[in-house]
């Protein structure tokens, strides 16, 4: 629920910091992408994107967070986040999620995507499609709704209007973002009775939506940190970090603000310098 914890409001400087951060966050993805296909291990990404980190003099905002062990998380078919990187051996048709987060001089950036390995499944590439749609619609909505519960009737509308019946996970949420990984408040991927916080210049929110292919429910595997689908049905998961400058919105993890994605949904970002 959205808690009354104080909103930590970014002056435009500390997003301009923010987004050199999302940028690095940017180019672990763009990285990790390329190198994802069969035959290749979890650990092997976790590599790829520590060394982005480390070319950037960035830091990584997951290792050592409540003990988490690498760099980035990777979850592969059923494990919808969380998934610690390792020897897993990735396969054709694979669904894998990957999030990661960097801190440049204080300020975090966070984002995820999810990709479908070849021969991929038509049914998980609607999955990832439907979900990545999901968080658009959920950005958009940040840029022209008045409260942040917004974001997830947003969710919410594209995934009815997708006609199919996933799951939208509830345990795992969107969060503010900024000197650290997660700060009030929680952005929901769901209708709730409460409006939720204003939204207005200074707010940095990740928006990070889950869909799976079955029920909604989740489990914690035994590594204390995998989260699965209870029915073993696939599952993506989609973020960004996205700030409200002083006259509108940017994408801080995305190389163009997000103009393209949002300019197809009537949304026009802006620079923040
Ligand atoms: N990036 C995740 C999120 O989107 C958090 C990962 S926690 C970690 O909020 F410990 F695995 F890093
Ligand atoms: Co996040």
């Amino acid at each position: 629920m959205f808690g009354r914890e104080r909103i930590e409001y970014k002056t435009t400087e500390q997003i301009l910091v923010m987004r050199r951060a999302g940028l690095v966050v940017a180019q672990i993805h763009a990285a990790v992408r390329e190198s994802a296909r069969p035959g290749v291990t979890t650990g092997n990404l976790d590599g790829v994107a520590a060394q982005v980190i480390a070319d950037h003099g960035a830091t990584s905002s997951f290792l050592g967070y409540h003990g988490y062990p690498a760099t980035i998380c990777v979850s592969v078919n059923d494990e919808i986040v969380h998934g610690i990187p390792g020897d897993r051996v990735l396969e054709p048709g694979d669904v894998v999620s990957v999030d990661c987060g960097a801190i440049v001089d204080g300020w975090h950036g966070d984002a995820a995507f999810t990709t479908v390995l070849p021969e991929a499944d038509p049914a998980d590439v609607e999955l990832s499609d439907v979900t990545e749609r999901t968080m658009w619609a959920g950005i958009a909505a940040l840029a022209t709704a008045e409260r942040l519960g917004a974001v997830g009737e947003a969710v919410e509308d594209v995934v009815d209007a997708s006609g199919h019946e996933y799951g939208i996970v509830q345990e795992y949420v969107g969060h503010g973002i900024g000197s650290a990984m997660h700060q009030p408040p929680e952005v929901l991927n769901y209708r709730t009775r409460e409006k939720g916080p204003r939204i207005k210049p200074g707010l940095c929110v990740a928006v990070e939506p889950m869909l799976t292919r079955g029920s909604r429910m989740t489990q914690v595997l035994e590594d204390d940190w995998t989260v699965v689908t209870a029915d073993g049905s696939r599952a993506a998961h989609w973020e960004h970090t996205v700030a409200i400058g002083p006259q509108g919105i940017w994408v801080l993890t995305a190389a163009d603000g997000g103009a393209q994605a949002l300019a197809a949904l009537g949304v026009t970002v802006v620079p923040l310098d």
